[in-house]
Parts: structure tokens; C-alpha cells; sequence
């Protein structure tokens, strides 16, 4: 018999992985998540919320509530959905011709997927912070005046230098830069492009800031440096952080949510979470077995 034909007939090899989370797949969708989805003081609510690119199911199902002022943390293995999730709460999945969400997404009792809702603003209420450290090829002062300029906030000069200072401030990054204000964004450092692209979301006064692995480009110290800033913009804002580092959730985040093949297995308080998690796959997952 030709190979091509025993290829044909054989099984493939027994892939004990590929069958266990087909297995687990299959239990997840009858499975609720565990743990404490809800809260009293909800910034954003998301029920039943499904997302789909094409015929392909990304997320499925997910009930989970944003308390105001509350870093959350999106953790769990690549590929599981945690930036389709990041990117549905404020429809940067729009701009993904083949994807489409269902379900509820909440942004102060407000539905953001309804007619009624200015996506631009939404953008501007929620905003977000990219992986990779994204300046415009525009000077320092100017990237954090872009988005107050497009948004008609200020009218004088004055009060936009007062804008700029407080958010570079408010970044940490304005003692670094105070002297260099005209020069191009993108001659900075790694770490200060993104404290730069950080103070760019906080000039026009978003509600909630997303943050996708915001430091996986940056240096240990550059990444403490963010990690401490998030710890002061939570006074403030509400702020949702996927991570690959679980070292970063627990550091940072005061709920963890455990996202498993487009499941939220388990979300609760961090420290429930990294100590005594209820879920056998968080519990697999943070103690390295798979990941
Ligand atoms: N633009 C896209 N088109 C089609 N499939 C996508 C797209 N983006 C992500 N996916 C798929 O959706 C699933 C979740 O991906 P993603 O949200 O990027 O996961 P994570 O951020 O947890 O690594 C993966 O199976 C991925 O291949
Ligand atoms: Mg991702």
C-alpha cells in the first residue's frame, strides 16, 4: 500500500493534550464560573457575552462585573481569549471585519454595542493601552495633546500646557521629559514610550483604561515602573490588565480572572485566586503544569 494511503487510514498519533482539552472543553461549556463574578460597584457588567470571528467561537458565555476603581486581571493561556475579551469592552473588535459580538456589555447600566452609542467617545471613556509601546511620530507634548486636541477639550494654549503636564505627571514620566517637550516620541526609551502612551490615554479623562500586557516589551525596571503607576491610577480609574505574568496579577491587581479555550473558568479576589484556587484548571495553571 502506497504511504500516502496509510496516512489516509491510520489514526492520528494520540495527542494526550489535544484530547484532554477537547475533553475539558466539552465540561466547560455545561460549567458555571467559580468563584465571585459580580460586584456591588460595578463600572462595567458583561452578560452572556460571546464572540465569534466568522464561524469560529472565541468566548463563550462570559458573566463578569468591573467594580469602579478595581484593577482585574486577565490571566490564562495564550490563545484563550483574553485580548478578544480586552477588546470587546470598548468595540476595538469592530475594526475585525469577521467579528462579532453577542451579549450584554455594560458600561455604567449603558449598553456599548447599542445604535444609540458614539464609539469614538466610547473609545475616549474606555480607553486602552497596547502590548507594544505605539507613539504617533509626533513630539512628546503633542501625543498627549492629540487626543484632547480631537476631542475639542481645551481652548487655550495654557490650559492645554496644564493638561499635558498633568498627565506626563500623572504618568510619572514628566520629570524625565519636561525639558525634551518637542522632541519625537519615538526617540524615548521603551518604558518611557509607554508611560508616554499611558499619559496619551489620561488626557481625555477615560473611565476605564485596558491594558494589553502592557510590559511584555519592557525591561524589568521599566515594568516596575508601570506596575507601580498602575497601583496609583487605580485611585482614579478602573483598570482591566490582561498579563502572561502571574507575578505581575498578583503584584498589581486586586481580582483575577481565569480565562481557559474562551471560558472565564474562575475569577475572585488575586490572593483567593493564587492561594487557594476553586478550579482545577486555575489551579493547574498558576502552579505551571500547563500555560
Ligand atoms: N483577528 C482574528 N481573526 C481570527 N481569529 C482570531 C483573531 N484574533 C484572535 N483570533 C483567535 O481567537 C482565539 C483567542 O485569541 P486571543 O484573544 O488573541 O487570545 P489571547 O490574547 O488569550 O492569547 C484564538 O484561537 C485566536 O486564534
Ligand atoms: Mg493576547
Amino acid at each position: 500500500m502506497p504511504d500516502a494511503a496509510i496516512d489516509e487510514i491510520a489514526p492520528p498519533a494520540a495527542d494526550p493534550t489535544t484530547d484532554r482539552e477537547q475533553n475539558i472543553e466539552q465540561d466547560l461549556t455545561a460549567e458555571k464560573t467559580v468563584g465571585e463574578a459580580f460586584c456591588e460597584n460595578a463600572k462595567m457588567s458583561m452578560r452572556d457575552v460571546k464572540v465569534f470571528y466568522g464561524e469560529k467561537q472565541a468566548i463563550y458565555d462570559v458573566d463578569i462585573d468591573i467594580g469602579q476603581n478595581q484593577v482585574i486581571s486577565m490571566i490564562g493561556p495564550s490563545g484563550c481569549g483574553k485580548s478578544t475579551f480586552l477588546r470587546s469592552l470598548n468595540r476595538m473588535n469592530d475594526t475585525v471585519e469577521s467579528c462579532r459580538v453577542a451579549g450584554e456589555i455594560l458600561l455604567d447600566g449603558e449598553n456599548i454595542y447599542s445604535s444609540k452609542m458614539d464609539v469614538v467617545e466610547l473609545r475616549a471613556r474606555v480607553g486602552m493601552v497596547f502590548q507594544k509601546p505605539n507613539p504617533f511620530p509626533k513630539s512628546i507634548y503633542d501625543n498627549v495633546a492629540y487626543g484632547p486636541r480631537l476631542h475639542g477639550m481645551v481652548n487655550h494654549r495654557s490650559e492645554m500646557d496644564d493638561l499635558v503636564e498633568s498627565s506626563l505627571r500623572r504618568a510619572g514620566l514628566w520629570n524625565e521629559v519636561k525639558d525634551r517637550l518637542d522632541q519625537p516620541g519615538t526617540g524615548l526609551s521603551g518604558g518611557q514610550q509607554q508611560r508616554l502612551c499611558i499619559a496619551r490615554t489620561i488626557a481625555i479623562s477615560p473611565e476605564v483604561i485596558l491594558m494589553d500586557e502592557p510590559c511584555s516589551a519592557l525591561d524589568p525596571i521599566a515594568t516596575a515602573k508601570i506596575e507601580e503607576l498602575i497601583g496609583e491610577l487605580a485611585e482614579n480609574y478602573t483598570i482591566v490588565i490582561v498579563t502572561h505574568s502571574m507575578q505581575q496579577a498578583a503584584r498589581v491587581s486586586h481580582r483575577t480572572a481565569y480565562f481557559h479555550l474562551g471560558h472565564l473558568v474562575e475569577v475572585n479576589d488575586t490572593q483567593k485566586v493564587f492561594t487557594a484556587p476553586e478550579h482545577e484548571l486555575t489551579e493547574a495553571y498558576i502552579t505551571g503544569r500547563f500555560g
